[in-house]
C-alpha cells in the first residue's frame, strides 16, 4: 500500500509522519506560553530533530499566534518542515490560517470540528447533518488555499463509529489529505484505539488515499500506548509534543513514541525522520524556555532515565550496559549512563567511582572505605563525588 500525499509525495506503508504540536497544543498548557523569539528557537530545534510537520499555532486565537505562525512560515524553505495552523470549521478561522501561512514553502491548514454527540449537543448545538455539511464546506474552503488539508474529529474517540465514518468520508470527498482522530480527553484504551483506526480503514471509501493520524491526550497515562495502538490499526501520522506537554495531562510525548519505534523495530517496523540524538537537547531547550523541568523519572529525557543506583544494577551495567538499558544513552543525546552512589550501591560501583576519581585501592582499603561509604549513604540520599573524596582522601593516596 502506498499513498500519494501533496506534501510528502509517495509514502510507503512503513513511513510514519511526525506532526509536532508543542507550539500549539503544548503551548495551551497553563504556564507554558512562549514568546515569538522562543517559538522560533523551538521551531529551529524541531526542524533539526527531523519532525515532518510543525503546528505553529492557532492563527485566529490572538495577534501573537498569527504572528508566530507567519514568522515560522517564513523561516523554512522547500526542504523544511510543513507548517500547520489550526482553525475551527469556520470561514474566518480558515482564512486567518491561510493568511498567516502565505509565506510558507510547505503549508497545511488544519481544521477541527467536534463529532461526538456530547460535543455537538452541548458545545456546538448542531445536529449530525449540520456537522456533516460543515465538514464538507470547511474542508472545501481550506482546499482553495492549501493542497495539504488536515481534518480532525474533535472527541473522535468518543464519537458514534458510524457517524465518525460518515464524517471522515465527507472530509475526504471535500479534499482532506489527512484524517486525524483525536482522543481529545484521553479516555480511550489501546484496544479502543486499534479498533477505531482499523474500522475507519475497513469502512470509509477513499481512506486508502489519505494519511490517518492519531492525537492522544494523557489523562489516564495512556497517550503513548494509544498512539502505538493507532499505528497498528493503520494510522501513519502521530501528533506528539516534546516532553509530552499539552492540554491538562498533556499529549503523547514525541521522545517516547520515537524511541519506541527505534527500540522495538521487531514489533514496530516503522520509519520516522527523527534524529534521535537531538532528543535530549530539544527537551532541555523546551524546559529552559518554559521554566518547567521534566520529572526525574520521565522516560528518555528525565535525569534518572539512564541512572542506576542499586548495587545489582550497577554491577550489571559495569559488566555490560545492555543488562539494564534497552537503548544507549548516546542514542538520545546523553553522554553516558550514570551510576549514582547511594545506600543501594554495591562495591563494584564504589570501586569504579574511586578509580574514576583517581584512587587505586587494595582490597583491605576498599573494604574499609566501603563500610564508611555505607554509613554515610544511610544518612544522605545521594553521595556526591566531593563526599567520596572527603571520605577517602586522608587514607588513600591518589594516583
Ligand atoms: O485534542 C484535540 O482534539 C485537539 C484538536 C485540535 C486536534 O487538540
Ligand atoms: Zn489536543
Amino acid at each position: 500500500m502506498s499513498i500519494h500525499h501533496p506534501s510528502f509525495g509517495k509514502l510507503d506503508d512503513h513511513r510514519v509522519i511526525m506532526f509536532d504540536t508543542t507550539l500549539r497544543d503544548g503551548e495551551q498548557s497553563p504556564g507554558f506560553s512562549m514568546t515569538l523569539e522562543e517559538k522560533l528557537r523551538m521551531a529551529d530545534a524541531l526542524h533539526e530533530l527531523g519532525v515532518d510537520v510543525i503546528e505553529a499555532g492557532f492563527a485566529i486565537a490572538s495577534p501573537g499566534d498569527f504572528e508566530s505562525v507567519q514568522a515560522i512560515s517564513k523561516r523554512f524553505g522547500k526542504d523544511g518542515p510543513v507548517i500547520a495552523s489550526l482553525s475551527r470549521a469556520a470561514p474566518a478561522d480558515i482564512l486567518r490560517s491561510a493568511e498567516a501561512l502565505k509565506p510558507a514553502a510547505r503549508k497545511r491548514i488544519h481544521i477541527v470540528l467536534a463529532t461526538s454527540d456530547l460535543h455537538m449537543r452541548v458545545k456546538l448545538r448542531m445536529s449530525r447533518e449540520e456537522v456533516l455539511e460543515l465538514t464538507s464546506s470547511s474542508v472545501a474552503l481550506a482546499r482553495q488555499h492549501a493542497e495539504d488539508v488536515e481534518w480532525s474529529a474533535e472527541d473522535g474517540s468518543r464519537s458514534d463509529p458510524d457517524f465518525l465514518c460518515r464524517c471522515a468520508e465527507a472530509a475526504i470527498r471535500a479534499g482532506a489529505t489527512t484524517i486525524n482522530i483525536p482522543d481529545t480527553v484521553g479516555y480511550s484504551m489501546p484496544e479502543d484505539m486499534g479498533r477505531i483506526f482499523s474500522d475507519l480503514r475497513a469502512r470509509v471509501p477513499g481512506i486508502e488515499g489519505v494519511v490517518l493520524s492519531a492525537h492522544n491526550h494523557n489523562d489516564l497515562g495512556m497517550a503513548v500506548a494509544n498512539t502505538i495502538a493507532a499505528i497498528r490499526g493503520g494510522a501513519r501520522q502521530v501528533e506528539t509534543t516534546i516532553n509530552g506537554i499539552g492540554e491538562r495531562a498533556g499529549n503523547a510525548s514525541l521522545e517516547e513514541v520515537a524511541m519506541a519505534f527505534r527500540t522495538r523495530r521487531d514489533a514496530l517496523p516503522y520509519r520516522t525522520n527523527i534524529e534521535t540524538r537531538n532528543i535530549l537537547r530539544t527537551s532541555r531547550l523546551l524546559a529552559t524556555i518554559t521554566g518547567f523541568d521534566v520529572q526525574p523519572n520521565k522516560a528518555i529525557v528525565g535525569r534518572n532515565a539512564f541512572a542506576h543506583e542499586s548495587g545489582i544494577h550497577q554491577d550489571g551495567v559495569l559488566k555490560d550496559a545492555s543488562t539494564y538499558e534497552i537503548m544507549t544513552p548516546e542514542s538520545v543525546g546523553w553522554t553516558k549512563s550514570s551510576l549514582v552512589l547511594g545506600k543501594h550501591s554495591g562495591r563494584a560501583a564504589f570501586r569504579d567511582k574511586l578509580r574514576a576519581l583517581g584512587y587505586t585501592v587494595g582490597d583491605n582499603q576498599l573494604n574499609d572505605a566501603f563500610r564508611r561509604f555505607k554509613d554515610l549513604a544511610d544518612r544522605k540520599k545521594v553521595v556526591y563525588d566531593e563526599d567520596i573524596v572527603a571520605l577517602v582522601d586522608d587514607e588513600i593516596v591518589r594516583d
